[in-house]
């Protein structure tokens, strides 16, 4: 059964549209803001242009215009329409082996698993099988925005890409720079440092030139995978490229116990410094993990304004240690949620972002019973739902440094309609709910069947026929 709200929106693009409603989101990390019965106005190029709360001078006359020129959408029932997720760390290959494979460490994982999978994806009918089911199982589950790692094949990864523009999901997309003999098998890497800067550079040209591209939907990024997989002339090189294009960076980084080690053993500092250095930290840069960050290493990052990619549910798994969130955001670091699939068991970011919630309290209390409550944990390192909702939202999209995540005039309509009535959702409310209510009950409790519809750029995307 699906309800009013959604059958009057269902199939409808939004564009040069005005939608009244009920809208929720958190522009910031303390700020939940929930608009009911308010107007947002959407342009023919999918970016918003007015919102207007119930209580605005303009709204009437917005109102009348609008139902006069037949361009008046009106949601009913209880749904909300939230922003878009973000997901700031994908690793589209490995959504073949989401849920599998993630009984060894880190650096067992990658050699056993990991390169033999990806090096699969020169076989462009598999790279097309798995990401364009990685492309559409995303935007279903609310994820407008991707930023993805793909492998370092150049044809699938312009495959992605392609995959990315055709279904409309707004996405950031690397070709995988890693160059390192000493730590990449023969089958699976760049040939050598100067092929790794020539296809990050030849990815670049492939979606700034790309005919369906001109609206801008999907953006080159630059994406050594970590330094332990890249030779120093390859850091080097993609860092001057990275200065040279003004490109987005991706990279891992500090994220486990081994990788972090690794790379103070290799260059004597730690991952954040060494980045620097190669001119890999910038305002446009994603730090996957970023678990083991020291004071310092979280004053650069601010510094540069980077961004950490918070993954949770991967670290559970992988990085020996819990990411100090509250410390990061109390720091001013910009801070996004990433799924890491498949090094997180879940594609959802509801998913990442309940983990988010579970692991801060977890590092607030600790673990251990056998040690005394007051020596068991880190004080003061909870964050709450709002919170959570701004990481999965606002926080990725100002992490990416797009004008993403909130409803507000000049960002991109990037929106999921959730249907708390829908029959085989997982919502149940009972009685008047406040905002703080509501967000909890969207955020943890939500499944697909509650995601009606999603809409990047103002176009429908994802949702129910
Ligand atoms: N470090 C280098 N490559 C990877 C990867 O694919 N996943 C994770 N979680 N960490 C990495
Ligand atoms: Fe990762």
């Amino acid at each position: 059964m699906t309800t009013q709200a959604t059958e009057e929106v269902a199939r409808t693009d939004l564009r040069g549209k005005v939608v009244r409603g009920s809208f929720l989101h958190a522009p910031e990390p303390d700020w939940l803001e929930s608009l009911s019965d308010a107007l947002i106005s959407i342009g023919e190029d999918g970016l918003i242009q007015a919102v207007l709360p119930a209580d605005h001078a303009g709204h009437e006359s917005l109102l009348a215009s609008a139902r006069a020129a037949d361009r008046l959408v009106t949601l009913t029932g209880r749904a909300w329409m939230i922003p878009g997720l973000v997901d700031l760390h994908v690793h589209a290959p490995q959504y073949a082996q989401l849920g599998q494979a993630l009984d060894v460490p880190l650096e067992v994982w990658l050699q056993k698993y990991t390169f033999p999978l990806e090096s699969r994806f020169a076989d462009l009918d598999f790279a097309t099988e798995v990401y364009a089911a990685v492309v559409t199982d995303l935007l279903a589950q609310g994820t407008t925005t991707a930023l993805y790692f793909a492998t370092v094949h150049q044809e699938a990864t312009h495959k992605l890409v392609d995959l990315c523009l055709a279904h409309g999901q707004r996405a950031l997309v690397g070709k995988v720079a890693m160059d390192d003999p000493a730590a990449c098998p023969d089958y699976y890497r760049d040939a050598s440092a100067e092929d790794a800067v020539d296809g990050a550079r030849a990815l670049i040209d492939y979606v700034r030139g790309h005919p369906d591209n001109t609206e801008g939907l999907v953006w080159p990024v630059i994406t050594p995978r970590f330094i332990p997989s890249c030779t120093d002339a390859a850091l080097s090189g993609l860092g001057s490229l990275a200065r040279e294009t003004g490109c987005h960076v991706q990279t891992h980084c500090s994220e486990s116990d081994w990788a972090h080690g690794h790379v103070l053993a290799r260059h004597g500092v730690t991952d954040a410094a060494s980045l620097d250095g190669f001119g890999l930290l910038g305002r446009r840069t994603v730090l996957a993990h970023a678990n083991f960050l020291t004071d310092d290493d979280m004053e650069r990052v601010r510094a540069r304004g980077a961004a950490v990619a918070h993954c949770p549910l991967s670290n559970a798994y992988f990085a020996n240690a819990v990411f100090p969130l509250r410390r990061a955001l109390e720091k001013g670091l910009h801070v996004g949620l990433g799924t890491d699939i498949s090094g997180g068991h879940a594609a959802s970011l509801f998913d990442t972002a309940r983990m988010a919630i579970a692991a801060s309290r977890m590092l607030e209390t600790g673990v251990d019973p056998d040690l005394p409550a007051d020596r068991r944990g880190c004080p003061a390192s909870r964050i709450d739902v709002v919170t959570a909702f701004h990481l999965a939202t606002a926080g990725g999209g100002r992490a990416l440094d797009l004008p993403i995540g909130r409803f507000e005039p000049g960002c991109w309509f990037d929106a999921l309609l959730i249907d708390c009535e829908a029959a085989n959702g997982s919502i149940r409310l009972f009685g008047e709910v406040s905002p703080e209510d509501l967000a909890g009950k969207i955020l943890l409790n939500a499944s697909r069947a509650n995601i009606a519809q999603v809409w990047v750029g103002g176009r429908r995307v994802a949702g129910a026929a």
